[in-house]
């Protein structure tokens, strides 16, 4: 972490390398973004099958920006590519991927006992420098900073999905986060071509506060035999201008991760009908169909 002094002020942080931990739909894509700007970055994940699918999946997703991106130059666009590439290194142990980070950003499964015990080992072996961040749908970010000993290095830093697509970045600043560490992400988000909004640290921040019940809602529509789900997609597409329908949306974000979001949020407040668990959902993530990942959800790819 650079420590840029500011005459008679705090220091600066800036972030020039990045540990990513999860190398799934999110942590893929976050670590294609950081190493396109030129951030050195370690991708982790538990097996060395599932980060060479993640780097080949970097690739493809390159390919496809390259092609709108240097159109008129495809061999510039080569070299973006390797040079993106260059810049991803992987590994099986978190306490390695952490030793020279200036920020982690976790991307694990959204289950907040996984996400404290990564946490807690990776605070003993993370210079005491290193920011940590974690891309929590749901779970709030206080509960997940609470493993480690470094609260005031701690925050959400929430991208959406598609990564490499999406604009936005939830800024979210927990009581404990330092301002230097809130400014620092603030001004990252912006060095890898986000825009970031502040989020306090209530359940859903902004985006999913409102699209998660809205997705839910959708399931029960359908439940009710208001709608079929196709009818009901192509109703929010042509009528709404939504780029996906709720169905699409549910499989593309993961039914096991919406199941894991709205059962927690159900835990906290069981009187919010917003929060109200479904039965079909429940059905479908107990049968394996957890979306487009793994090729079967609400449709099948
Ligand atoms: N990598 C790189 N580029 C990609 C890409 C990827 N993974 N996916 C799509 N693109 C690019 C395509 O190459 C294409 O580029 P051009 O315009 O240059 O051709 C562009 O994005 C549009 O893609 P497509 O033509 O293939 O398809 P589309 O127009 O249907 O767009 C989409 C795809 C961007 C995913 C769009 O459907 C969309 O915006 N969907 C809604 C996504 C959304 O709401 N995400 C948030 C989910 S919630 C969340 O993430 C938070 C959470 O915690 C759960
Ligand atoms: P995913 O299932 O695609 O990927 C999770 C990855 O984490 C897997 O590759 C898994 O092997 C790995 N993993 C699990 N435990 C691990 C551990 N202890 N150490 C290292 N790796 C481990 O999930 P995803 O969709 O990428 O979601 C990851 C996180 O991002 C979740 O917290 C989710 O809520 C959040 N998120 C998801 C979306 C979305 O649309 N899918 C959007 C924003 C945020």
């Amino acid at each position: 972490l650079t420590y840029i002094a500011r005459r008679g002020m705090a220091t600066k942080l800036t972030v020039k390398s990045l540990a990513i931990i999860g190398s799934g739909q999110m942590g893929a894509g976050i670590a294609q973004v950081a190493a396109a700007t030129g951030h050195k970055v370690v991708l982790c994940d538990t097996a060395g099958d599932i980060l060479e699918k993640a780097q080949a999946g970097i690739q493809k997703s390159l390919q496809r920006v390259v092609k709108k991106k240097y159109a008129d130059d495809p061999e510039k666009g080569q070299e973006f590519i390797t040079s993106t590439m260059a810049n991803i290194e992987t590994t099986t142990e978190p306490a390695k991927a952490v030793v020279t980070a200036d920020l982690v950003v976790e991307a694990i499964v959204e289950n907040l006992a996984v996400k404290q015990d990564l946490f807690r080992t990776l605070d003993k072996f993370a210079p005491a420098k290193t920011i940590f961040a974690s891309n929590t749908s749901s779970l709030p970010i206080t509960a997940i900073a609470d493993s480690t000993k470094r609260q005031d290095k701690f925050a959400g830093l929430h991208f959406f999905n598609p990564v490499p697509v999406m604009k936005l970045v939830e800024v979210v600043r927990a009581p404990g986060t330092s301002q230097e560490v809130y400014e620092c992400l603030m001004e990252f988000s912006k060095a890898i071509g986000k825009h970031p909004v502040t989020c306090k640290d209530t359940p859903g921040f902004l985006v999913n506060r409102l699209l998660v019940p809205y997705m839910l809602e959708s399931v029960r529509l359908y439940e009710r035999g208001d709608g079929s789900k196709e009818d009901i997609d192509v109703a929010m597409k042509l009528g709404a201008g939504y780029p996906m329908g709720p169905f699409e949306l549910l499989d593309y974000v993961g039914l096991d991760t919406c199941k894991f979001i709205i059962d927690g949020w159900h835990e906290l407040e069981p009187e919010n009908p917003l929060f109200e668990p479904s039965q079909l959902l429940n059905e479908l993530v107990a049968a394996g169909k957890h979306g487009k990942k793994t090729g079967e959800g609400f449709y099948k790819y």
